[in-house]
């Protein structure tokens, strides 16, 4: 896979769990194009929006049976699944799925990151051991942060109460768009049966909180400072906010990765892979300058009887992922979205939270072991 021009199987099919998802539904909608048939495996078909040429299959991860027929005759697999607490033995079901029906190259979307206790680092390390014992090929990809998760500073920096426990630790940041080329370019590779990749993904330089900071005061024109705290301190602003334990110590985590610039490794495995260099980080913050200036106020989810801070968003000058369409500057403010997408496919799918009239409706909560507020400035929106 040395030529960013992939050597693409014509009319091969791919499978892709997690087609709903901020990488998935991106790559799902970058392979419309390409001479292959695509099928994406969801829990919830009915509300699963993409491209009429995408094949949609219904999955169910407790029946084995139903992973199977919807990896039928498929010759590559991407998995690019949410974070949860069923992750590992969800991804592990498909992984055996698709050695059952006659091994299916695996592209797994993992993490990069220390061998850790930590989740998700940990789970991923799982399934990456899991998949090394198939009789197999697999791409493993480790995109390093996703820049996108500074979409939860948004009203903090806002509200000028931004801060963590990531001290000074470096950190470089991608965009999941150049995680979603690189998926493709691994899943449209011509490859020798058997083989096994690692990739390594990440920005073109690294980045401290303090250095964030001082980026964006540069494009908002106000001093914004990022406030060093103690974990624990962290940890109880964390849970104040309406956070459960879980999802606490799980940001907790990566602000602990952040600290030990474990992440702050710069490949150029982007270029090579996609032909251009990664988008930047100043160019992410530019486009999503919005996120950051306004504080919205704390609402209650009613279903969950938890406190959720929503941030508006604007996507100006950002292409949807869904459809392309390039938007110019400060066309879309969804006040529940977060991604880049344009007015006609800012649309909830499966796993979102509806506004309704300043309160909230659980369409179909499929992370019940998450606390709302963490999920709900990380979902996908997809196309209508
Ligand atoms: N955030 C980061 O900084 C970062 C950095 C490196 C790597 N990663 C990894 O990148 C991967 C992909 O992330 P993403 O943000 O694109 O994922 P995502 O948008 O949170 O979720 C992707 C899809 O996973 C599917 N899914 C299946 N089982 C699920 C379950 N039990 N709970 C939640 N979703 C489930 C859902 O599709 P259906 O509802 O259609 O079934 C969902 O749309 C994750 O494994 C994450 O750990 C993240």
């Amino acid at each position: 896979m040395s030529s960013h021009v992939p050597a693409v199987s014509s009319g091969g099919r791919i499978a892709l769990a997690g087609a709903t998802g901020r990488i998935g539904s991106a790559l799902a909608a970058s392979l419309v194009a390409d001479p292959a048939s695509v099928v994406a495996l969801t829990r919830d078909p009915q509300t699963a929006r993409l491209a009429d040429t995408t094949a949609v299959v219904a999955v169910d991860f407790d029946q084995p049976g139903s992973l199977e027929a919807a990896l039928h005759g498929a010759q590559r697999l991407c998995i690019a699944h949410g974070t949860s607490l069923r992750q590992v033995r969800n991804e592990s079901a498909l992984i055996d799925a698709a050695v059952k029906v006659g091994g299916a190259h695996v592209v797994k979307v993992s993490s990069m990151g220390p061998p850790s206790t930590l989740p998700p680092f940990a789970w991923h390390i799982a399934i990456e051991a899991h998949v090394a014992k198939q009789p197999l090929g697999y791409t493993v990809l480790r995109p390093s942060a996703f820049v996108d998760i500074l979409h939860r500073a948004g009203s903090q920096v806002a509200a000028g109460t931004w801060g963590g426990a990531a001290g000074e630790g470096l950190v470089t940041f991608i965009d999941t768009c150049d995680v979603a080329e690189v998926a493709r370019a691994a899943l449209l590779a011509a490859l020798e049966p058997g083989t096994q990749r690692v990739h390594h993904l990440t920005g073109s330089r690294s980045w401290s909180m303090p250095q964030i900071a001082e980026e964006l005061s540069r494009l908002l024109g106000r001093q914004i400072l990022y406030e060093h705290r103690t974990p624990a301190a962290q940890r109880e602003l964390l849970l104040r906010s309406g956070l459960n334990a879980f999802g606490a110590d799980l940001l907790l985590g990566l602000d602990t990765v952040f600290r030990a610039s474990a992440l702050a490794e710069t490949t150029s495995t982007v270029e090579e892979l996609t032909g251009h260099a990664p988008r930047s980080v100043p160019a992410w913050l530019a486009e999503n300058r919005d996120v950051f200036s306004t504080s919205e106020p704390v609402r209650a989810c009613r279903s969950h009887r938890r406190t959720v801070s929503l941030q508006p968003h604007s996507v100006a000058g950002r292409p949807c992922h869904a459809c392309r369409t390039h938007l110019p500057m400060g066309v879309v403010k969804a006040p529940w979205c977060n991604a880049g997408l344009s007015p006609a496919c800012v649309r909830p799918t499966a796993h979102q939270y509806v506004s309704k009239k300043g309160g909230f409706r659980d369409k179909s909560l499929s992370l019940p072991e998450l606390c709302p507020a963490f999920r709900l400035n990380t979902l996908p929106f997809t196309c209508r």
